[in-house]
C-alpha cells in the first residue's frame, strides 16, 4: 500500500492539500517565519529546552535506518527546520504532512524534492497501515497524550512498524518547565506532562525500543503493538 498523493489538489509544485479550499488557512501560517527564527535557533534550543539540533538528527536518522524500505510519514513535519538534513536523499519514500501551508512552504524550500501534503492529523486521508514507519517531532506536547495523536500514528502504520516521537516534558529544568507552562497558558501547548506519563501513554500502543531525554525533549521510538 502506498500513499497516493496525486489524488489531492496541487497547491504548488510538490505541495498538495487534502483539505477543501475554504479550510486551508491555519494558525501556524502566521507563525512560520517566527518559528524558524526562534524555535529553529540552536542557541534558543540549547538555553530554553536544553536540546541540541543533533538530538533531532540522531532520532530521525535512527528511525530512517530502522525502516530501510517502504514509505514513511513525518506527521506534523512543520518547516523541517530540524529535520531537512536528515531527510535529504529519502524524499521518494517520505510523506511530509502538516496542517499549515505556511510551514510546508518553508519546508519545501529546505527540501525541494520532498512530497508535501497539507492535512489534519486527526482526520488523515490515508488507509490504516499505509506506512512502514512514522514520526512526529514536537507534536505530542502541542496536543497532549489524551488527544488521539498517538492513536492516529498507530493507525497509520503496519503491525510491528517503528514509530518515533520527540515531545517536550516537565523535567528538573526550571527554565524549560516555565516555558512549557507559558506555552500552555497561551494556548500553544497542551497541559505539560512528565516523562512517566508520556512513556506510559506511548507504551500502550508501541513497544518502546529507545528512550532518550535531551533537556526537556523526550525522544521515544517503539514498534506498533496489536
Ligand atoms: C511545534 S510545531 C512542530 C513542527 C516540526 N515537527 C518541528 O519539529 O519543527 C507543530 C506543528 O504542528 C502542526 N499542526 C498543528 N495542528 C495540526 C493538525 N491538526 N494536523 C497536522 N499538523 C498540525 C503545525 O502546523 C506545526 O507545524
Amino acid at each position: 500500500m502506498t500513499a497516493e498523493l496525486e489524488q489531492f489538489a496541487e497547491v504548488a509544485p510538490g505541495l498538495r492539500s487534502s483539505l477543501p479550499e475554504a479550510e486551508r488557512a491555519a494558525g501556524y501560517d502566521r507563525l512560520a517565519l517566527g518559528y524558524d527564527l526562534l524555535v529553529g535557533n540552536p542557541l534558543y534550543n540549547r538555553l530554553v529546552w536544553g536540546c541540541p539540533k543533533s538530538a533531532y538528527r540522531g532520532a530521525a536518522g535512527g528511525l530512517l535506518a530502522d525502516v530501510p524500505a517502504g514509505e514513511l510519514i513525518d506527521f506534523g513535519c512543520g518547516s523541517l527546520v530540524f529535520t531537512a538534513a536528515s531527510y535529504r536523499g529519502c524524499e521518494d519514500r517520505l510523506v511530509l504532512f502538516d496542517r499549515s501551508l505556511g510551514m510546508l512552504r518553508r519546508g519545501r524550500e529546505r527540501l525541494p524534492r520532498g512530497r508535501f501534503l497539507q492535512g489534519d492529523a486527526f482526520a488523515a486521508p490515508f488507509d490504516d497501515g499505509t506506512f512502514a514507519g512514522a514520526m512526529g517531532w514536537g507534536m505530542l506536547h502541542v496536543f497532549g497524550t489524551g488527544s488521539g495523536y498517538l492513536a492516529a500514528l498507530h493507525r497509520l502504520v503496519r503491525h510491528g512498524a517503528p514509530v518515533a516521537i520527540g515531545t517536550l516534558v516537565l523535567t528538573d529544568r526550571a527554565i524549560g518547565n516555565r516555558m512549557l507552562a507559558m506555552l500552555h497558558a497561551r494556548g500553544e501547548a497542551a497541559a505539560p506532562e512528565g516523562r512517566d506519563s508520556v512513556e506510559r501513554a506511548f507504551a500502550t500502543l508501541f513497544a518502546i525500543q529507545h528512550a532518550r531525554l535531551a533537556g526537556n525533549m523526550l525522544f521515544l521510538q517503539g514498534r506498533k503493538r496489536g
